[in-house]
């Protein structure tokens, strides 16, 4: 992992990726280097929320140019798919993934973002697909994803136009949760982090495997996997522990995620 660092505080942890030469643009090693953070975060069970961000003036400023600059259309192909499966299993881990945005999120970097659970953003992010002013369109989810969170209209001004957004216009459109300043950012993703890692961990994977089926489900295959997965969570030791800590009016409800 030359380029991608990895630390664990408590449940949580912290994918910083520091290619700083290239604005940590997604090459092939580094999206390597990101698979390998991610291997290590589903191998920890006492991992329960990842946070991903990026060192210096960027978060990820797109998919590396000069890399894809000279390739075959089958090349291309190929090539993309390592961003496309990245951000699949990204939305696809058990555990929620938070987005830090520390800079520049472009291109491939607003794709992956947009693939994380939850994005948080520094006053100083920049946000946009400005793939059409390099002649090509996103590669790895954007135009799908993009509408799906922030609407059709304002998703297709973003992806025909190019044009980067700043934080607070990201997060009027609903883009990022919220804006921080640029030192708080981390204590920010880690405070979310720990909010989540308080609950009933079985429940959150439950909740997050709900709502990205709801992507692609009718509302009443929806609420039938809901309800299927409610059910299940009935028979686990969590569930006596937060429901009979409530009627119990026990304040500190510690789960033990079984
Ligand atoms: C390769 C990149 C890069 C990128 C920055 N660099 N972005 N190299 N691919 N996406 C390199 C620059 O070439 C430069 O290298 C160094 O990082 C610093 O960048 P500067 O441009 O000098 O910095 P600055 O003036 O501050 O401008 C920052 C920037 C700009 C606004 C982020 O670098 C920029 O516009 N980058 C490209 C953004 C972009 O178009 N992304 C979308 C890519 S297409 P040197 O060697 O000169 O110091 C895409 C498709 C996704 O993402 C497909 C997924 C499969």
């Amino acid at each position: 992992m030359e380029n991608v660092s990895y630390q664990k505080t408590g449940n949580t942890a912290l994918i910083t990726l520091h290619k700083q030469d290239t604005m940590n643009a997604l090459c092939k090693s580094l999206i390597a280097d990101i698979n390998a953070g991610l291997d290590q975060a589903e191998a920890d069970a006492e991992i329960y929320t990842i946070v991903i961000t990026g060192y210096g003036k960027a978060f990820i400023a797109g998919a590396d140019i000069d890399e894809m600059y000279g390739k075959s259309p089958s090349e291309i192909w190929d090539w993309s798919a390592l961003g496309s499966s990245l951000n699949l299993r990204l939305e696809k881990m058990p555990c929620p993934v938070i987005a830090a945005i520390n800079g520049y999120a472009l291109g491939g970097g607003l794709e992956l973002a947009m693939a994380c659970d939850i994005r948080i953003a520094s006053g100083n992010a920049k946000l946009g697909l400005p793939e059409a002013g390099l002649g090509v369109i996103c590669g790895a989810g954007g135009t799908q994803r993009l509408p799906h969170i922030v609407g059709e209209g304002i998703a297709k001004e973003m992806i025909f136009t190019g044009k980067t957004i700043d934080a607070e216009e990201a997060y009027r459109i609903g883009l990022v949760n919220r804006v921080v300043s640029p030192d708080a950012l981390l204590e920010e993703a880690f405070a979310l982090a720990n909010s989540i890692n308080q609950n009933g961990q079985l429940a959150v994977r439950a909740a997050k495997e709900a709502v990205r089926f709801a992507r692609n489900a009718g509302i009443e295959d929806g609420c039938i996997l809901e309800r299927q997965k409610f059910s299940a969570l009935f028979e686990t030791e969590d569930q006596k522990t937060g429901m009979g800590g409530f009627l119990r009016k026990e304040k500190n409800i510690v789960f033990k995620n079984r």
